[in-house]
């Protein structure tokens, strides 16, 4: 806190001045590849798509969600680096939105992307969106304008168990868990694309836009030489007055939205966790100050209390054993007036953190407080005297607390990400509700210098520099983030916003009580 206060004086220290104009480069760089992503597809797409008269996908999305609320976008840079760029987003936007007051999962198909396929992280992206629903219960919103499946790529996208079918899979277990599934047909649903309105427990399309088939018109052409309209095969009338498919026919894009915003304010709202919530407070310090906590130089750790004081209501940080196993800071807070565990690393983990932590898991699951894990995390501590010690029983005890814990949980990866640390600060593999990077956070098995010094050791490549420029350019937050191993990239300013709504959200869940497996003493 010393620290924090010395800081907010006019006269802040050179450290976090210099660190402050660092970290205001990688968030220019940031917000510039950020406007890049969500610029749509190409132009010539974009004008095409105007010209039908229809709204582009996020302009649909603006409509649809309630004015003055936050739409939070996830995972905007799928597929950033990959496929020459051709398929920004994805060619899909997913987020949570309000619309009639309630929050909702929305997914948008980018037909100004190669008309609105699917390569694998399109459906990645469908298909986590749809996971984050059924656990929060969120309804789900899908503005459908779509040519199915990018063929190219059919290979790696059509038959596995998380392909393009687990979409469907997951509409019917959402429907029977009760959660609405709605659909807006702004455009093609062509082929395994119809099922996405088929599925849906409520469907809109819009007049002379919207087609569902299960073949286009080529496609029946060839196979039984019948010439036949795309709008008289499936538009809008079919739908609405001969086959059934579709429930309600819109006039446009702007009625379809309005009509579906009618529909989601007829649904049930959801039951909140019986939570001792508070007024939301104001952090003492601006979010644009935790850039001057921040360096890109990840060997320096980083002050993970100033963090937690810049996110937390009221700078109000009520720590949990603050003299023992200092390497991980563990404590209860509030965000959003949302009571919320926190552990963030200050540095590599020891047996005595580890301990600390799974403690402090157990304890916030036996009070139902939601835990937020900080990561910046080289991994755990090596060397003889700790595996003598059983530094490996230690990490065991962090990793079984975290896997079993039923209480809401959500990861920011706040610097590094490496080995098994990330999997004791809840990783991906252990199912955090959400799950979103720093933009200068870096998430590998080890860092390349290590994994070279590594197989120099055991007689491996020595090609040293090429080792460390693969683990350089496979660790940043943007490749991470392009394969959909995050939720996101997030400005560090707006990690507070964002996690109050995603809190806020994880309250529909109902939470059972943890059962832990054994704990090796
Ligand atoms: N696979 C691969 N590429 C596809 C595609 C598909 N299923 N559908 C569209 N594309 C590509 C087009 O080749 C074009 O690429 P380009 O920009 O590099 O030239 C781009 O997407 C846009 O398609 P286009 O036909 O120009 O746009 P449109 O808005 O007029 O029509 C569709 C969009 C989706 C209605 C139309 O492309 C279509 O009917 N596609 C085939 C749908 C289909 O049969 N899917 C079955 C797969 S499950």
């Amino acid at each position: 806190m010393e620290n924090i206060k010395q800081n907010q004086g006019v006269e802040k220290s050179s450290s976090f001045l210099m660190n402050q104009a660092d970290y205001q480069l990688v968030i220019d760089d940031f917000r510039h590849r950020v406007a890049a992503v969500c610029s749509h597809g190409p132009a010539k797409a974009v004008e095409k798509h105007r010209e039908r008269g229809k709204l582009l996908a996020r302009e649909r999305i603006d409509l649809l969600v309630d004015s003055k609320t936050t739409f939070v976008e996830l995972s905007s840079f799928a597929a950033y680096g990959q496929y020459d760029d051709a398929f920004p987003s994805a060619g899909i936007i997913t987020g949570i939105g309000v619309v009639a007051g309630r929050e909702c999962m929305i997914v948008a198909n980018d037909a100004t992307v190669k008309g609105g396929t699917y390569i694998r992280e399109t459906i990645k992206k469908h298909v986590r969106a749809q996971e984050i629903a059924f656990k929060s219960k969120l309804p789900c919103i899908y503005l459908v304008d779509s040519g199915g499946i990018f063929l190219p790529e059919q290979a790696n996208v059509f038959p596995d168990r998380f392909d393009f079918g687990r979409v469907f899979f997951n509409q019917a277990r959402l429907s029977a868990e009760g959660i609405a599934q709605i659909a807006v047909v702004m455009g093609s649903c062509t082929a395994g694309g119809a099922y996405v309105p088929a599925m849906c427990d409520e469907t809109i399309i819009v007049r002379n836009q919207g087609t569902i088939f299960i073949g286009g018109p080529p496609l029946v052409k060839a196979a039984t030489g019948e010439e036949v309209t795309a709008e008289e095969l499936g538009g809008g009338n079919v739908h609405t007055q001969i086959s059934g498919v579709a429930d309600h026919l819109a006039d446009d894009d702007e009625h379809a939205l309005a009509i579906c915003r009618k529909l989601v304010a007829g649904l049930p709202k959801p039951m909140k966790q019986a939570i001792d919530l508070k007024d939301p407070v104001d952090p003492l310090y601006s979010a644009e100050d935790l850039y001057g906590y921040l360096s890109t130089d990840l060997k320096k750790p980083v002050n993970v209390k100033a963090v937690i004081e810049h996110l937390v209501d009221g700078s109000d940080f009520q720590e949990f054993k603050a003299g023992y196993g200092k390497t991980l800071i563990t404590g209860f807070a509030r965000i959003k007036g949302i009571p919320v565990g926190i552990l963030g690393n200050q540095s590599f983990l020891t047996a005595e953190s580890a301990r600390k932590g799974a403690h402090f898991i157990q304890l916030c699951n036996q009070r139902q407080v939601p835990l937020l894990f900080l990561q910046s995390i080289t991994g755990f501590i090596v060397g003889k005297k700790y595996e003598h010690e059983g530094i490996a029983r230690d990490g065991a005890k962090l990793i079984n607390a975290v896997a079993n814990s039923t209480v809401p949980k959500i990861t920011v990866v706040i610097g590094g990400s490496f080995g098994a640390g990330n999997y004791a600060m809840s990783g991906r593999a252990y199912d955090p509700d959400f799950l979103f990077m720093w933009p200068h956070a870096r998430i590998a098995v080890m860092g390349g210098e290590q994994a070279t010094g590594v197989l120099q050791n055991i007689g491996g490549s020595s090609e040293n520099n090429s080792l460390i420029e693969q683990f350089e350019r496979e660790s940043t937050a943007y490749f991470s983030s392009s394969r959909l191993w995050d939720d996101g990239i997030l400005d560090p300013a707006d990690t507070r916003d964002i996690l109050g709504l995603a809190f806020w959200v994880t309250l529909n869940q109902s939470v059972n009580q943890a059962r832990y497996g054994i704990f090796r003493m």
